[in-house]
Parts: C-alpha cells; structure tokens; sequence
C-alpha cells in the first residue's frame, strides 16, 4: 500500500477536533489524519475543508496505517470514557515510541493513572490542556502539555506551530511529566471562575450603588480595559452589557436567567486545594457563587428575607467607581497569588518541575484568561522564582498596597447596602489572614487541646505540651 502520508492525527471530529485539525493542517508542513467514532463527522470535516487536506480514516487500524512513526494522535473527545475509549483502541494499533495526546479537559489524576498504564507498552501518553475554546482551537489555543521529555521532542515543534503567539512567542511549554499539564489547566479553570466572579460583583456593585445602565457600565469596562485591568474577560464584559435583547429591546443581560452553570473544572480545583491544604478561597467562592444562584426554589423563599433598614448611598460616583475598580485589581491579584500558591503545592506533591513564570506566560494569549497583567506575573517569578506568595512580588505589593484602603472602602459599603460580594471580601479577609501578626488560630490549639487531648506548641520554646484543664476529667 501507500506509504504513510500524515504526521500528526487527531481523534473526534466535534467541535474542538474538527478546529485543532483544520489548525494544524494550516500550518507548513503537516499533514493532518482524522478520524471519528462515527464517520459520518469524519465525512462532513472533510467535504466543508477540501483545503485542509485531510487523510480521512474509518478505522483505527487505517488511521495507524496513515501516521508516519513516531505516531502523534491529539484526541479530542467527550472526556471521561469517552478518552478512555479511544486510548484502548489507539494501544492496539500503536507501536512503541508512538504518541497518544489527550487534548480533552480530563481530570489530572486520571491523566496520571492513564500515562501509567499507556507506558507499559511502550507507547507515550500525554495529558495537554488546551484552552480557548472553538476560536483558540482553529486561531491558536493555550497549550499545556505533560507527559515524557522523549514525546515533547516530537511534539514541541508541532504544537509550537498552532499554539498562539503572544509577544513573539508560541503560548505552550512543556509543564512537567504525567498530569502536570491538566493540572495546570484546571488552575486556570479555576481562576477563571474568580476573575469572572469578581467582574460579576463590580457590576453589580456599580449598577446598584450609582443605578447607571447595562450600557453605561459597558463604558467603564471598556475604559478600565485601557488600564492595569486590560484582559479577554473585561473586554467581553464590555461587549456583553452593552448587548440588547433582539425581541425586548431591553439589556439582554436583564432577560438572561440569573442562574449560573459549571461543568465542574472549578469544582476540581477547590477538591484538590482542600487535599492539598491550599486556601484557594478565592475560587471556592466562585464555584459557590455559582451554586448559589442555582437554587431557585431556595432564593424565592429568602427573597422575602430583611436587608438593611437604612439605604446607603454613593455620594461621589466617580470616586466610588475608581474604588470598585482598584478593588477589583487587589482582589484579582490574590486570586492568582492563590492560584499559584495551588500549582507550587500540587508541583511538589505529585514531583512535578514546574516553571511558574513559564505558565504565566503561555496563558497570556490564546485562552479565556488572557491578560496584559500575566506578564507581570512571569516578571515576578524571573526575579525570584522561590516567592513564598506572588502577592509578596514588589510590584504586586505596591498594587495591593495602592488599592487596600479602596478594596476596603468598597467592602464595607457592600455589607452595608447589603450587596453580595463574596469574592471582594473573601480575597480581603485572605489578605488581612496571611499579613496579620498574630491569628486566632491560637484559641483554635488551645479549644482542641481542651477537648480532644491534641497538644499545642509554644511560642517561647520547642516542644509539644498540654495542659491539665480544669475541664479535663
Ligand atoms: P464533545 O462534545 O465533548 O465530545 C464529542 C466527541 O467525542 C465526538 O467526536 C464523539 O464521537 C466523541 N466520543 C464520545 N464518546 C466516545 C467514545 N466512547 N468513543 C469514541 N469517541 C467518543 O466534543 P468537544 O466539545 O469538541 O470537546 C472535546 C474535548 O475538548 C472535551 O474533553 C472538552 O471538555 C474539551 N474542551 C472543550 C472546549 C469547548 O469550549 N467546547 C474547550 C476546551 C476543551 P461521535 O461523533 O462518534 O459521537
Ligand atoms: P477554556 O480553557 O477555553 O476555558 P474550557 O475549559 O472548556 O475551555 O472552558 C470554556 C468554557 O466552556 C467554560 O465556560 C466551560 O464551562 P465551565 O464554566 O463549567 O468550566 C465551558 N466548557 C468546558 N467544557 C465544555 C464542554 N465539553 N461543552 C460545553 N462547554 C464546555
């Protein structure tokens, strides 16, 4: 037969395949194998882009047959059994020294437990996180790839060539091995739900304190996106206020439910901090926010709940907005301190070599995260990559310190006019927690020494001790 023609392949012809495949054949070079479970997607990819070239396969034994060795195979299907599904059929058509990518959004410690089991014959198994949706996909996606030295040989150049581009360079590295690099993509999953969270309350907190308009407060998203706060998520919040419902007429921000989903990548974060003993309180308030207003039946019966007898006022708008704004700076830049913090302990546990300031900067194009304040991110840890906080960066210290007395301000007239604002207070109580001198987890020792026998240490010298309470019988 035909001697292979394809260098890299790509399993699943949805949405995010179908994209990635057209990405690749796009560039020069590459000769793209596809393939789908039912090949009627398979079919319709390669009659909409006749340009694209495509090697089209109906069985993984033709698609094996098309790939040129080492095989390179990017699977991009329904995560879960879907990717469990297409890696036993790909094992039985691979060779040894062959490479099998899950581009999907899995689990890390599955990732861990597939890389596992795909080297005992041979073959490498990388786990990457691709992030940027359909868009990032066709255009050029974050990359986070894990898995072997020996597969990011191969696969280095050919993921550099769709990743996006941000100031020159290609927005993939190599993470760490196995499950880093789905690790790190479910951090910024992560922080992606806090950024937009805290974008969610400086909305309301404007709307209700000043009553401007969805389309006024466009403008000011819009504005603040010329600034320190310049990011994918403040650009699209812009574009979203200022959209009208096509029937009503009224903001269609006003006529869209209330209710916010999750496919659960947030959920993992915040499970895996809490295993790892990382406060990512940030996050956690973000996916309860979301839970929170999924409850309808719930929020009907509170809604008859008092709020504050007094209503509070903003007597200078202008004033009011820059405080909600610095607010939102401080409580972004510990959402990514806590991030980090995640991805330092999660590094550790699992032996991973992760390059802090590299991540910054592969998430600076391409996916949902995307900001101009990532580079002073990478800048940080450039400058000192053993930071015990990036909070504690000089720049990001000066940040915070310029914005505490506005992100307080902003706090406390949320708790007065009773706004909800749970990452705005949660990130401040964060701060004042990790800078204070001393905490009440003293009190803590000593109730559990009282009742449980637990011990406690002492300030003045070494040693664990307990007391003889009076209560002790
Ligand atoms: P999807 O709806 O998650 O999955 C559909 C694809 O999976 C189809 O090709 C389907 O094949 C295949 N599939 C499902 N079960 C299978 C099985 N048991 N064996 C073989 N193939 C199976 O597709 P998607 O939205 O393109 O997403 C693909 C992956 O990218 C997912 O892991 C997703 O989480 C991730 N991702 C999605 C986005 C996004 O914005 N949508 C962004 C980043 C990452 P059939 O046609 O035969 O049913
Ligand atoms: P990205 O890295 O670009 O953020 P993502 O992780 O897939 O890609 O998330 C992008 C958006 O698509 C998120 O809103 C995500 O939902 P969550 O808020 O629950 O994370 C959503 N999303 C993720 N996987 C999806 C899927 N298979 N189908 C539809 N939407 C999905």
């Amino acid at each position: 037969s035909d001697s292979p023609q394809a260098n890299i392949g790509v399993v699943g012809m949805a949405v995010m395949g179908s994209n990635l495949a057209r990405n690749l054949a796009s560039r020069e070079g590459n000769t793209v194998a596809i393939f789908n479970r039912s090949y009627e997607k398979t079919q319709t990819v390669l009659d909409e882009h006749p340009e694209a070239g495509f090697v089209p396969a109906s069985t993984y034994e033709e698609f094996a047959a098309s790939l040129q060795k080492p095989r390179a195979a990017i699977i991009m299907v329904q995560a879960g059994r879907g990717t469990d599904a297409v890696i036993d059929e790909l094992v039985k058509v691979f060779e040894p020294g062959d490479i099998i990518v899950d581009g999907g959004n899995a689990l890390f410690t599955d990732t861990i437990r597939r890389e596992k089991a795909v080297r005992e014959t041979g073959i490498n198994f990388v786990g990457a996180g691709i992030s940027g949706g359909e868009e990032g996909a066709l255009n050029g996606p974050s990359i986070m790839p894990g898995g072997s030295d020996e597969s990011w040989v191969t696969l280095g150049p050919i993921l550099k060539s769709i990743a996006a581009v941000a100031e020159g360079e290609p927005c993939v590295t190599h993470v760490g091995h196995d499950g880093a690099g789905h690790f790190v993509k479910m951090i910024h999953n992560g922080i992606e739900y806090v950024d937009m969270q805290l974008i969610g309350e400086a909305y309301d907190l404007i709307r209700r304190g000043t009553g401007k308009s969805p389309a006024e407060i466009a403008d000011i998203f819009a504005e603040w996106n010329t600034g320190e706060l310049e990011s994918y998520l403040i650009e699209i919040t812009a574009e979203v206020l200022r959209q009208n419902d096509a029937e009503t007429g009224t903001p269609l921000v006003d006529v869209i439910l209330d209710a916010a989903g999750a496919k659960g990548t947030g959920a993992w974060t915040v499970q895996t901090a809490l295993d790892l003993g990382i406060p990512v309180s940030g996050i956690a308030e973000a996916v309860f926010a979301r839970s929170l207003s999924s409850k309808p039946a719930q929020r009907a019966g509170a809604s008859s709940l008092p709020g504050p007898s007094t209503t509070v006022s903003v007597d200078d708008e202008a004033a009011f907005i820059e405080d909600v704004r610095r607010a939102l700076y401080a409580s972004k830049i510990i959402a990514y301190s806590q991030g980090f913090d995640a991805i330092v302990a999660g590094a550790e546990q699992y032996g991973w070599d992760i390059k802090k300031g590299d991540i910054a900067k592969i998430w600076r194009a391409g996916c949902i995260i995307r900001a101009q304040f990532l580079n002073r991110i990478s800048d940080a840890y450039e400058e000192d990559s053993s930071l015990v906080a990036l909070v504690l960066a000089p720049y990001f210290r000066d940040a915070v310190e310029g914005a505490q007395e506005a992100w307080r301000r902003v706090v406390v007239h949320a708790v007065q006019a009773g706004i909800p604002t749970p990452a705005f207070s949660s990130s401040l109580a964060y701060y004042d927690g990790i800078r204070a001198d001393r905490l009440p987890a003293a009190l803590i020792q000593g109730q559990r020494d009282f009742f449980g026998a637990h011990t406690y240490k002492r300030i003045d010298k070494d040693g664990t001790f307990h007391t003889l309470w009076s209560g002790d019988r």
